[in-house]
């Protein structure tokens, strides 16, 4: 009788820990696997254009491959402010009310109102081509505070060297901007240094926002050799409609990212947004590990490459060279 019973324990016992062992894993998993379950991270975004989308989408395409998924181990609230400045600060004083975890900025507009609101929530910023100049660290190296992240910073004289390459007659660049802009005025200040040193002028036309893109371009092409664009929000989201009237005047446009080609500029040379996005995505995991935003130097862009529009040049009756071709990372071609 006592062995029957011994038995009967014995088997109910074995059963529960079978029990516990499946019907509870999952449980247990989400508890003690990560301990960052939960975390809200909320990522903000200047306007829609196909770079910005690029990085966003890469920046959660890695923190999904190391284990952070929207909806499962954290939580993303992502809020685009549609290239309006007040929607900008209404999305970056909501994110800080709401404690979020980690805000990440994608574009300069973006991480300099979120600087603005918070020095306690880690700030990662994404793809800001001039960090020191926007005033969003005062060290590259050493960031310290609560922000780092990701720049894009581009070399405005390489890009009108390869300018040259492609069309050598240049004595006259036209400036399309937005001067409110800090990551282009930063560029601009150096096509103007290049352009001095060259014997070349530029012509500014600035704009405010992306309704009075079609106005300064059409004031310009007429009294300029070639176009220049820097890795311009307003402008980037307003590109179709300028390679149009570029492209009737038949002036070249070279500007400072390859979406701005692919959406009809002629040329850049420039950085993979795609890698830059997963480079935001890993410094974004570090922070939520627990690693202070300010201690991770920010990273820059070492790769550069050319990219080029055959379409547009063939549009505006330019050949590009061999050589130039054979150069290039990608030809786009619509
Ligand atoms: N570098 C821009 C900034 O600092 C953002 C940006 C990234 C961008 N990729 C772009 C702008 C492509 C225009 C086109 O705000």
């Amino acid at each position: 009788m006592k062995k029957q019973l011994a038995a009967v324990i014995s088997a109910f016992m074995t059963l529960a820990l079978v029990f516990s062992l499946t019907a509870c894993a999952p449980s247990k998993t989400e508890n003690t696997g990560n301990t960052d379950a939960k975390k809200k991270i909320g990522i903000v975004q200047i306007v829609e254009h196909p770079s910005l989308n690029t990085i966003r989408e890469s920046l959660i395409a890695e923190l999904q491959a190391q284990g952070y998924k929207d909806g499962e181990t954290i939580t993303i609230d992502y809020q685009n402010a549609q290239g309006d400045q007040t929607n900008l600060k209404t999305i970056a004083q909501k994110f800080v009310s709401n404690k979020y975890d980690l805000i990440v900025a994608i574009a300069t507009p973006s991480a300099q109102a979120v600087v603005s609101e918070t020095k306690d929530i880690p700030i990662l910023f994404s793809a800001c081509t001039d960090p020191l100049g926007s005033g969003l660290v005062t060290d590259m190296e050493k960031p310290g505070g609560n922000v780092t992240g990701t720049s894009d910073a581009v070399s405005a004289e390489k890009i009108m060297e390869l300018g040259k390459r492609i069309t050598p007659d240049i004595k006259t660049i036209g400036a399309l901007y937005n001067s409110s802009e800090t990551n282009s005025v930063s560029v601009i200040n150096e096509l103007k240094a290049y352009a001095q040193k060259n014997n070349m002028t530029v012509v500014d036309a600035t704009v405010t926002n992306s309704s009075e893109v079609q106005q300064a371009v059409t004031s310009l092409v007429d009294k300029v050799d070639a176009l220049f664009s820097p890795i311009d929000n307003t402008v980037a989201s307003a590109m179709p409609l300028v390679t149009q009237i570029a492209n009737r005047a038949k002036k070249p446009i070279y500007v400072g990212a390859d979406s701005m080609v692919k959406d009809g500029g002629l040329a850049t040379y420039g950085i993979n947004y795609q890698v830059l996005g997963k480079e935001t995505g890993i410094m974004a995991v570090e922070i939520l590990k627990g690693k202070k935003a300010g201690d991770i130097p920010v990273k820059t862009m070492k790769d550069m490459d050319i990219y080029l529009n055959k379409t547009t040049a063939k549009a505006i009756g330019i050949n590009l060279s061999d050589d130039v071709l054979k150069e290039a990372a990608q030809v786009f071609e619509n």
